[in-house]
């Protein structure tokens, strides 16, 4: 049974969605929740280098597709951290792409998406691919999003191509939580002065005009980000992703 399923999505590639879906479910797992990460990721499943974990194995082949009925066996996802997390780079190795046209990978994100033994979960948190195609269209298919949150830059670009994706969410009934902004500000390393990294999006132009909720602004961390594994890897300020965990197990309580 899984109690909520989050999808983290974004317009623009790059902004940290699956650096705040890592940094999310540790908050969550450290409040003593059940977690789940699913990475539907298929062109750069990302989730298992942040957690440290990678395949180096290729694969002769990947299924994509199973016939319902006929006994086929669940995947069991991969407990890491204390988390569950599945992501097609448990099923193909780190230097093998998925080119799979598209049909193939709505399939696929299916069985990503059903075809995985999850237990019980508090949350399952979806690691979406940036844009409105196909991936992204299958995850909203294939299971029932309680809440997505949109991730965005301050820049422009960042928000005017998440506009495009708020627009779908409406469109299919998907709840939006609200967005996190990442990488507001740096701090200079010689004079600590903190700074704007991007120049910041023109007034009228951003999806807080649009009234989408700003759940947290992070700052780019230059010490903790970018990484790899548990210890290098994304781990942008905890006090600042705790309350984003705290806010959203809040709004998705019962009644929230
Ligand atoms: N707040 C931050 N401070 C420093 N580095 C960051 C921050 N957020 C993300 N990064 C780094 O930026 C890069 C992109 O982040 P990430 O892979 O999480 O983005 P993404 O939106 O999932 O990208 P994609 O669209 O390709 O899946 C990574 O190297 C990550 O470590
Ligand atoms: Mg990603």
């Amino acid at each position: 049974v899984i109690g909520q399923v989050v999808a983290v999505g974004s317009g623009k590639g790059g902004v940290g969605k699956s650096s705040v879906v890592v940094a999310l479910g540790r908050a969550l797992r450290a409040r003593g929740l059940r977690v789940g990460i699913l990475d539907a990721d298929l062109y750069g499943p990302d989730i298992p280098l942040m957690l440290g974990v990678t395949r180096t194995v290729p694969a002769g082949h990947v299924t994509v597709w199973q016939a319902p009925g006929l006994g086929a066996p669940r995947s069991e996802p991969v407990e890491l951290e204390g988390m569950r997390v599945m992501s097609l780079q448990f099923l193909i190795a780190e230097g093998q792409a998925f080119a799979a046209a598209g049909p193939m990978a709505s399939l696929m994100i299916g069985r990503l998406c059903t075809g995985i033994a999850w237990g019980d979960l508090d949350y399952l948190l979806v690691d979406l691919p940036p844009g409105t195609g196909d991936a992204t269209q299958a995850v909203v298919q294939s299971l029932s999003i309680g809440a997505a949150v949109v991730v965005v830059t301050p820049q422009d670009v960042a928000h005017l191509d998440t506009r495009k994706l708020l627009d779908y969410f409406a469109q299919r009934e998907v709840r939006v939580l609200g967005g996190v902004e990442n990488m507001c500000t740096v701090t200079c390393p010689c004079c600590d002065h903190e700074f704007p990294l991007f120049p910041p999006a023109p007034q009228g132009r951003t999806i807080w005009d649009d009234g989408v909720a700003r759940l947290v602004r992070l700052p780019f961390d230059r010490a903790r980000f970018g990484g790899r594994g548990p210890a290098g890897g994304v781990a942008p300020d905890g006090a600042l992703v705790d309350d984003l965990a705290a806010r959203l197990v809040a709004e998705l309580a019962p009644g929230g």
